[in-house]
Formats: C-alpha cells, sequence, structure tokens
C-alpha cells in the first residue's frame, strides 16, 4: 500500500528475541511466558514441534507481532498470538493467523485448538473472523482476574 512501510510475515530467528520479549510484556492478554521460555523458542528441539513467526517491517527489523503454535500431530494447538500496542487493528494479527494457518495446513494439521479470556473480544473477534467455533469453557481458568476460558477450534481439512 502506498505510504505504508511493507510487512513480511517469517520464522521467527534469534534476533527476534528482544522485540518479541517487548510485545509480551506490553500486552497483558497474552500469556505471560518466562524469558526463559522466548529463549527456548530458539532451540531446535522446540521448534521442532512448533511452528513460530514474526511479523516485522521489511526495512525495519524490530518485531512488530508473533504467533507460536504447538504441533501434536494431526492438531495443533495455538499457543500465543500478539501484535505491539502502537500497531493493533492495522490487520497484522490477521496476517499472522493466515500465515500460521497456511503452514498448518502444510504440515498436515487438520484442527486448531486455541483457549482464550472470555471477555478478550479482540482475539475472538480475530477468531471469529476466520471461522473458529467455541467448543466448550474452561469455569475460572484464568487468574488476575478469575475468568472463564472459551475454547476454540478451527478445522483445516
Ligand atoms: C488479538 C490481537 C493479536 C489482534 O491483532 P490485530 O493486529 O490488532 O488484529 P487485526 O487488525 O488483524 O484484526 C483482525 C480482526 O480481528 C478483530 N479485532 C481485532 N481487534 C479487535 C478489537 N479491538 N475489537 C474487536 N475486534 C477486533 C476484527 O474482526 C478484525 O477485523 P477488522 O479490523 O476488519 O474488523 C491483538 O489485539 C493483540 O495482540 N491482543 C493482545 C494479545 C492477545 O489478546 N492475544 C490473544 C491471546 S488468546
Amino acid at each position: 500500500m502506498i505510504g505504508q512501510p511493507a510487512i513480511e510475515i517469517r520464522r521467527l530467528v534469534e534476533s527476534d528475541l528482544e522485540g518479541v520479549l517487548k510485545i509480551a510484556e506490553n500486552t497483558n492478554e497474552a500469556p505471560r511466558w518466562p524469558r526463559q521460555t522466548f529463549v527456548e523458542m530458539l532451540s531446535g528441539e522446540f521448534l521442532s514441534r512448533r511452528i513460530a513467526l514474526v511479523a516485522a517491517g521489511a526495512s525495519a527489523p524490530d518485531a512488530l507481532g508473533f504467533t507460536v503454535a504447538s504441533l501434536i500431530p494431526p492438531e495443533a494447538e495455538l499457543e500465543n498470538i500478539a501484535v505491539a500496542p502502537g500497531v493493533q487493528r492495522q490487520g497484522i494479527g490477521r496476517r499472522l493467523l493466515a500465515e500460521l494457518v497456511l503452514n498448518l495446513r502444510l504440515a498436515g494439521i487438520t484442527t486448531l485448538h486455541l483457549e482464550v479470556r472470555a471477555s478478550n473480544s479482540a482475539a475472538i473477534g480475530l477468531y471469529n473472523s476466520f471461522g473458529f467455533n467455541e467448543t466448550g469453557r474452561r469455569p475460572r481458568y484464568y487468574s488476575n482476574p478469575v475468568e472463564d476460558a472459551a475454547l476454540m477450534a478451527l478445522r483445516l481439512v
């Protein structure tokens, strides 16, 4: 788009770590993973069972968003997705999820599962727009504040 810097979605690499950590620290609704988990994201063992993607400016390498899914073939679990607060609602979350779904399909995954705070209307809006269905609830699953988890799933075949 004219006037807008190009954004690319690509696999997470080591130089993305600090940017991804910053996004995670600044987004309350995303899972609060300890720093060690993000460091482990770069290990071969972690990545052999996961797909981890970042959104970044084509000419500015700082991460603008990221997503991680764990593979439990033939199914997968969306473990995390977050977009930096300053660039939300510009289509980056949609692009991250679309690229993730494409990669999962290529890996032969049939269903993508996730859980989300029942009040997280931004994330639920994103998931609904992809065709996720609510498959159940986990009462009082989250703390600070206590809240139900909505369980959602998307068939990929
Ligand atoms: C959820 C999140 C990743 C969405 O990323 P984003 O880049 O802001 O979303 P997009 O601009 O791609 O929006 C795609 C669609 O999602 C929905 N959506 C996004 N933000 C929304 C909001 N604040 N309110 C309602 N719907 C919203 C809309 O359907 C939107 O499509 P539209 O803009 O055409 O109406 C982002 O809000 C975020 O990082 N939130 C904090 C972390 C989080 O909640 N992660 C999910 C944990 S389960």
